[in-house]
């Protein structure tokens, strides 16, 4: 058994960071990405810029790694807490869509992409609150449509969607270049959940 096996997160919380919010947050993200997209990890320059575009929201989970057979103690859970898992998303009013949601290789099935798909979800309800109660007709509160896109051939992420929710409402021929890099290109499922602002 490796130490990684013998591994698991505790105390899991899960950030958010508006554009420019921080400058450490483009530097955690292009570490995680490098980390779990080995192939062909978005580059330093590209997060940047997608983290400090308008209407976007990066969550970052943190938590403790403990071994299996220590007990939480109040000396582990102060210890500094590790990046874990990232997501990324673009709400623009009544549509909404996930970009990347990322667990950190060592630690999945541990429950970290739920936690942060809630931060995501409770983030979505509360800016469609906000911009409600901004408006003119606050009494009209409409759903909000969130969007995604995977590989069809990735099938760890389509049963993470597929049980939380999200429904399959398209597909994009030949739309991801394959692994390997020939000529024959995978097809991206399109899903969406709609979540309700109560
Ligand atoms: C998909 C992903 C985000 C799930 O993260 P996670 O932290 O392991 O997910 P959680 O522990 O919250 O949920 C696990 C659930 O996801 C699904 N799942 C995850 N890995 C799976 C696998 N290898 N086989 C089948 N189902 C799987 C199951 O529904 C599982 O529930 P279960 O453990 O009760 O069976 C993770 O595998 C990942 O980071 N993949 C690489 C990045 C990626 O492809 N992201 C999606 C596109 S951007």
């Amino acid at each position: 058994m490796s130490d990684r096996d013998n591994q698991i997160i505790n105390d899991i919380s899960v950030a958010s960071y508006l554009p420019k919010s921080s400058i450490d947050t483009a530097n955690r993200i292009v570490k995680l990405e490098a980390l779990i997209f080995t192939r062909r990890p978005w580059a330093h320059a590209e997060i940047e810029r997608t983290l400090n575009t308008r209407n976007t929201t990066t969550f970052i989970a943190t938590g403790t790694i403990v071994t299996k057979e220590s007990a939480p103690t109040l000396d582990t859970i102060n210890k500094k807490k590790t990046d874990i898992g990232y997501a990324i998303l673009r709400n623009t009013g009544h549509e909404a869509e996930i970009f990347r949601i990322a667990t950190h290789t060592g630690f999945r099935r541990q429950g970290i992409a739920t936690h942060i798909l809630h931060a995501v979800i409770d983030h979505v309800k509360t800016i469609n609150r906000q911009s409600a109660f901004g408006s003119k007709q606050s009494n009209i509160r409409q759903a909000v449509e969130i969007f995604l896109e995977v590989n069809q051939s990735n099938s760890c992420a389509v049963e993470f969607y597929e049980r939380r929710e999200f429904k399959r409402c398209g597909i994009r021929k030949h739309y991801y270049p394959a692994p390997d890099l020939s000529s024959k290109r995978e097809h991206a499922l399109v899903y969406k959940r709609i979540v309700h602002p109560y």
